[in-house]
């Protein structure tokens, strides 16, 4: 059985691990997504040069040319998604707030992944602040996006422990670890509507 692939745009500002992540979800026959375009409001992304070297579209539309008008930048983006024919949008490490226009056109067709168990610590510096606060239990939300910052409803979760000497870099690479895995999981949730499987259920982390 031949599966509909919807044409998706992956949007990124750095260096594009989750990008990477959903473009291999993508490349499998069975995945429902495949992606018509890689954009990034860098120039310098690193990610833009991986997406080239797979064979991709991936252009930037740097938010440095449109100065303070945040709307009119959108609209660039929203023009290009357009013509590129894309049908759902993947922010992954997309580091710009975006304005109710952008948020607006793409109601329920758009969806972000955050480096933090939301409600809790939306914004950045997420994992410094999880470790400030003291929590045991960590991780990383997709969620679609609304015109709140971080604050759309959940599609979907992963969690780690917070060990007790853990670093900020070994808790992120902890947490990266299970983003690369909840995100193509929960984009095929959202455009198949299938459920996400319980991968690993533990009652009480004590570390
Ligand atoms: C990821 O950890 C992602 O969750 C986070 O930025 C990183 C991007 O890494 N996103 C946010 O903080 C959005 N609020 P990547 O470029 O390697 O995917």
């Amino acid at each position: 059985m031949t599966v509909h692939k919807t044409p998706i745009a992956i949007l990124i500002s750095g260096r594009g691990s989750n990008m990477r992540s959903l473009i291999e979800a993508c490349a499998q026959p069975d995945f429902p997504a495949s992606v018509a375009l890689v954009l990034s409001n860098k120039e310098d992304a690193a990610g833009l040069e991986y997406a080239r070297e797979a064979g991709l579209r991936a252009e930037a539309i740097p938010h440095r040319l449109f100065g303070k008008d945040r709307e009119a930048h959108e609209r660039a983006i929203d023009a290009r998604l357009k013509e590129a024919g894309v049908e759902f949008v993947c922010l992954a490490g997309y580091m710009r707030l975006l304005t109710p226009f952008l948020t607006d056109a793409w109601k329920g067709r758009m969806i972000n992944i955050h480096p933090s168990l939301l409600p809790l610590f939306p914004g950045t510096h997420t994992h410094e602040r999880a470790l400030e606060a003291g929590v045991r239990i960590h991780g990383c939300t997709v969620h679609h996006v609304t015109a709140g910052m971080d604050e759309g409803p959940i599609i979907g979760q992963a969690a780690v422990p917070v060990l007790s000497d853990d670093t900020v870099d070994e808790l992120a690479a902890r947490v990266l670890e299970q983003e690369h895995v909840l995100y193509p999981m929960a984009l095929k949730k959202i455009l198949t509507d299938e459920g996400l499987p319980i991968r690993a259920y533990k009652a009480l982390i004590v570390t």
